[in-house]
Formats: structure tokens, C-alpha cells, sequence
């Protein structure tokens, strides 16, 4: 146990039920790391509530700090307790207890994250772009935030299932099939060339090839007939338009898996389950909506009506199911997903990263989910909003044309600008600048995006995320290396490093208190769902070990052999536990940059 605040917590549980009985065994002891210095340690502010609740004869808080302090049974390795300002109790660690628990933390290959006392199964969908279309700046948040939060749910046991709900269903299947048709021939499709290309025709440039089509369409009514005519024939099966479906298909898994590759992102082709895979359940779906009395009839759709939810002149807002014509809706995919993933893949919980214009989308199905049973209380749904991409003006993120930013040129520039400041800061590293660059750059791009509050808009700025200052991840990746060039310096193998951590310097103590709170965050990540915090927690921690390596001298020659050795070993612990933060955020580090 290396995480104290648990321990804290239940002995003042225990000190407040000794004292006033029972009945207040559910007061939460409101424990915190200090974090700063003056307050010890650890702060609780559980007095200043409990005074109140026991009303003016039991005294003051301080009257009450005092009287939990007698009665508290803490383990030596605390200090006795101070009280400070109105009631808050004060708890400080001795420093030979510090050293310990570092010893341990070092020791332990997952530096304090505990592992999940009750496994579930978490089903998580994210990414889920469109075929046939470009993944743009809005699917970099999904994808980023998506592959943050199953790397942290792993990591704590969990057993995540992804689920990449790709759009690949759909009427504008027809136009697109039917635009392909016209453009290529049928044995360039079938041989599946990836980014195959007739005359002046790149089906790989999916903007194009998605606005070329909607331009053919929108030109005559004899166009959409024909457009309609391949959604009919592809709904029912029909061979040739199927394979044209397939190979559309095909060529975007190809796209978006070169896109995940580079992002560091562990979806897979496994890992799609598009809309088309809940096409034939969606009748089904509809006989159990209407079964329950979910779903009713309303001007010839099928629509289901959610207690609480109107539109703007306050009528009840419908969430349509079946169209008047028949044709089943995103919202009834979104009820075929939920029963799949609750029944067939078994999901004690169930995310959705979609960004927030989808809030109530997701509210009204959860809602609906809820009130007929199809997710009871043991099932947890988790809504994962996040907010846009702005641009440095302020307004959407778009190119200077106007366009859309794709995901590719993105990527490509970060690479390139985060080489291009390797190599401008540090010549030598002139040839492994790329490699670099490319570790860097994503980590820069990713970092950017995960830093801030999700539910936030964030403004896009090179400058800003590739900064080696500030909460960056080039910050965070030069703090890794900085503890790399000291080991390089003393000739000792990081990897195989082990000393005993002895706690002396108040930079050392800070430092330590720091790594002790690692466990907790990743905890409190995987409960609220928002990676910044596990951000915020790295650069304070960076920021630490940075104090730490101004006011502490790790090598210089007079430092005494086993106080060189404590600081190598808390060097080491500094960089295993941004390494492991970073990895669990999908970064990664280098050694020399
Ligand atoms: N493909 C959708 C889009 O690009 C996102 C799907 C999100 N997931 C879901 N189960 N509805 O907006």
C-alpha cells in the first residue's frame, strides 16, 4: 500500500464512530494530499461538517479536530496530527515512512495503481468514423481520448472491448456505389489496389471522391433514381452492389488502420462493428421497442418519446426509430448496439466518446435503455462528451480555404515540425531527428488534445503543444530524458538500477509525496473519464522532479555515495512513472531529444 489516504481515511472513520456512535459512519473524512507544504502532508476537513451536524454544544471545529486527533489511531509512520485555521487536521509523514513507501514504489512494476478489486467487462466505443469519408480534426478527439481511457481501464484489470461503430450503412451508400460504378472499372474494384485510380480518379482522396459523387448526384433526378436504385439493390443483397459496398469498405479499414498505426492507437480491424452489423437486428429492434410500449406511431414514423425532453415550442421531442418509409435511423443502431453490447458481449459498462453535440442523442437513449429494462442497474452507461477544435481565432478549426482539417495533414505536420526542432536544438541528433520527431510530434499532438478539460473547446496552436515550457508533452518527454542523460552520464544502466530511497531534502520529500499520488489519479481517471487529470497530475510531477534536480545534485562529487545512490533511484522512479503515465495516455518517450 503505497497510496496513504485509504489508511487516513478509515482511521478517522473509525475515530468518528468511536467518538459519536454509528450514525455517522457514512461522514466522508474529506482527505486530501496537502500540497503544501505549511499544511502537512495530508489535509482532512472532516471537523468543520462534523461540527455542524452535531450542532453548537459539541464546540467548535477546532473543539472537534482536537477530540478526533485523541481518539485517532494512526500507524507510526505518522506524525502527531496539528490542527490549523478553523478545524483542519494536518497530517505529516515521517520521513523514514517516505523512504519505504518510494522503496516499494520502485519495487512494484505498477508503481502504485491498484488493480481493480472487482474486474468488469467495459465495452468502449470511440473513433467510429465514416467510410468513404476523410477522418478530420473531430475524429482525432474521439480516437485520442477513446484509446486513453481503455489503455487506463486495462491497465486496472478491466477487460475493455472496443468498439469501433465505423458508419459503413446507409443511403448514401447508393450514391457513392453508384458514382464508383461509373468511374472505374469493375476489375480495378475487385482487385482491390488500395488507393486504386481510374483516369484522373483517386478513390483514395476520400474528400474528393465523396464531394465528385454528391456533385454527380445532386446534378439530375436521373442520377438519384440511380443512386436509390443501388441502395434497393444493396439492401437486398444484390452481388454486384455488395462488392462495391465491400470494396469501399475495404479501402477506408486500410485508411483508418494506416491513420491508427501512426497515432499509436490500438484499434484494430477487429475491432469494427459498424452500423451495417446491426442492419438485420434492427426489426428486432423495432418489435421490442413496440413490445415494451417504448415506441409509438407519430404522423406514419415510429418514434419513441423521452419523459423530460421537448422541442423548442415544448412538445415532446421524438426520437424517430423507423422512418415512414421504412427505413431504420442512427437512433435505432444505437438501440441494436446497446442490446449487443449488453447481452452478447456481456458489458458491466458501457462508453461513448462521441463529441457533445451528441449529448442528447445519448441522454434519450440511456434514458430509454433504462426505463424498460434493457440496461438494469448493474450496467453502468458512461456518456463521454467532448467539445470542438477551434482554430487560434477562436472559430472552428478549419484550413485557410476552408476546409476541414484533415486528420493525415495533421499528422504529417506535427512529424515534421517536431523534427525539425530536434534537430535545430540539438544537431548531433541530426539522424535519428526523424524517429524523434515522430515520437514527439504525435505525442505533441495527442498531449494537446488530452490536456484539456474534454468537455471544453480547445484551440488548436503548433506552438503551444510542441513548447518544450508549459503542460506539453515535449515537457513531459524532456523530463524522461533528462533522467535518461543523468544515467548515461554515471555509466549505470537505468533498466537494471536499484538503491535504497532515503527521504532528506524538502525537494526530495515534495517529489516523493508526488510519485505516491500516481495510483490515486489513474484511479480517479478511470472513474470520471478524464484524462486531463492523469495531464495535470505528469506535468506536476515533471515540475517537481524539476525543483528537485535544481536543489538536490544527483552526480556532483560531493554528494555522499548513498545520498547519490537514493537520488539515482528516485530519478529512475520519476521516469518509470512518466513512461507508464504516458504510455497509459498512448505516448511515447525517447531517450535524447
Ligand atoms: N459515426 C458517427 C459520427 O461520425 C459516430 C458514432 C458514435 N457511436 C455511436 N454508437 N453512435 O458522428
Amino acid at each position: 500500500m503505497t497510496d496513504l489516504t485509504q489508511p487516513i481515511e478509515s482511521a478517522l472513520r473509525d475515530a468518528v464512530v468511536s467518538l459519536f456512535g454509528d450514525a455517522f459512519a457514512d461522514l466522508d473524512p474529506l482527505v486530501q494530499p496537502a500540497n503544501n507544504p505549511k499544511f502537512g502532508d495530508y489535509q482532512a476537513n472532516v471537523a468543520m461538517p462534523l461540527a455542524k451536524r452535531l450542532g453548537k454544544d459539541a464546540g467548535s471545529p477546532r473543539d472537534v479536530a482536537q477530540q478526533l486527533i485523541d481518539a485517532l489511531k494512526l500507524d507510526d509512520r505518522f506524525d502527531t496530527p496539528t490542527i490549523a485555521g478553523p478545524g483542519f487536521i494536518n497530517l505529516t509523514i515521517k520521513p523514514e515512512a517516505l523512504g519505504t513507501i518510494a522503496d516499494a514504489l520502485l519495487a512494484d512494476g505498477r508503481l502504485g495503481v491498484a488493480i481493480a478489486d472487482d474486474p468488469q467487462t467495459v465495452v468502449i466505443d470511440y473513433s467510429s468514423p465514416n467510410v468513404a469519408k476523410e477522418m478530420h480534426v473531430g475524429h482525432l478527439r474521439s480516437t485520442v481520448i477513446g484509446d486513453a481511457l481503455a489503455r487506463v481501464l486495462s491497465f486496472q484489470g478491466h477487460s475493455v472491448v472496443a468498439q469501433n461503430h465505423v458508419g459503413d450503412w446507409g443511403t448514401q451508400f447508393g450514391m457513392l456505389i453508384a458514382y464508383l460504378r461509373l468511374k472505374m472499372h469493375s476489375d480495378i474494384v475487385t482487385s482491390r489496389t488500395g488507393a486504386a485510380s481510374g483516369d484522373n480518379f483517386e478513390i483514395g482522396d476520400f474528400n474528393r471522391f465523396y464531394k465528385e459523387s454528391k456533385v454527380w448526384f445532386d446534378e439530375s433526378e436521373e442520377h438519384k433514381e440511380i443512386a436509390r436504385d443501388q441502395v434497393v439493390k444493396l439492401q437486398a443483397g444484390d452481388e454486384a452492389a455488395i462488392a462495391l459496398w465491400r470494396f469501399l469498405r475495404e479501402i477506408s479499414q486500410d485508411y483508418f488502420d494506416g491513420i491508427y498505426h501512426r497515432l499509436g492507437i490500438r484499434l484494430t480491424t477487429d475491432d469494427i462493428c459498424g452500423e451495417s452489423f446491426y442492419n438485420p437486428k434492427l426489426p428486432g429492434v423495432i418489435d421490442r421497442l413496440q413490445a415494451d410500449g417504448a415506441a409509438v406511431e407519430s404522423e406514419g414514423a415510429l418514434v419513441v418519446f423521452v419523459d423530460g425532453y421537448t422541442d423548442r415550442d415544448d412538445k415532446p421531442l421524438p426520437m424517430i426509430v423507423r422512418k415512414s418509409d421504412g427505413g431504420y435511423l442512427y437512433a435505432t443502431t444505437d438501440f441494436a448496439a446497446a442490446q449487443h453490447r449488453i447481452e452478447t458481449l456481456k458489458g458491466d459498462r458501457l462508453i461513448y466518446v462521441v463529441g457533445s453535440p451528441q449529448r442528447q442523442h445519448f441522454e434519450m437513449l440511456f434514458a430509454t435503455l433504462r426505463k424498460y429494462g434493457w440496461a438494469d442497474e448493474s450496467v453502468r452507461l458512461d456518456y463521454v462528451p467532448f467539445g470542438s477544435v477551434l482554430g487560434e481565432d477562436g472559430k472552428m478549426f478549419k484550413t485557410r480555404s476552408g476546409e476541414t482539417v484533415r486528420l493525415v495533414d495533421l499528422i504529417d505536420e506535427a512529424e515534421q515540425r517536431a523534427a525539425a526542432a530536434v534537430k535545430a536544438k540539438n544537431p548531433d541528433l541530426a539522424d535519428d531527428a526523424e524517429a524523434i520527431g515522430k515520437v514527439v510530434g504525435i505525442g505533441a499532438l495527442k498531449y494537446a488534445d488530452l490536456s484539456s478539460d474534454r468537455v471544453k473547446d480547445y484551440k488548436f496552436s503548433w506552438d503551444r503543444m510542441l513548447a518544450l515550457e508549459g503542460n506539453t508533452a515535449p515537457y513531459l518527454i524532456n523530463a524522461y530524458v533528462r533522467v535518461c542523460s543523468i544515467f548515461r552520464k554515471a555509466e549505470l544502466d537505468m533498466a537494471d538500477y536499484s538503491a535504497s530511497i532515503e527521504v532528506g531534502h524538502d525537494n526530495e520529500k515534495a517529489l516523493v509525496l508526488k510519485l505516491m499520488q500516481f495510483g490515486p489519479t489513474v484511479g480517479a481517471v478511470a472513474e470520471s473519464l478524464e484524462p486531463h487529470r492523469l495531464c495535470n497530475y505528469l506535468y506536476d510531477l515533471a515540475s517537481a522532479f524539476h525543483k528537485f534536480y535544481e536543489h538536490c545534485p544527483v552526480l556532483r562529487s560531493d554528494v555522499a555515495p548513498d545520498v547519490r545512490g537514493s537520488r539515482l533511484a528516485l530519478c529512475k522512479l520519476v521516469a518509470g512513472t512518466l513512461e507508464q503515465g504516458l504510455d497509459l495516455l498512448g505516448i511515447g518517450v525517447v531517450e535524447r531529444m
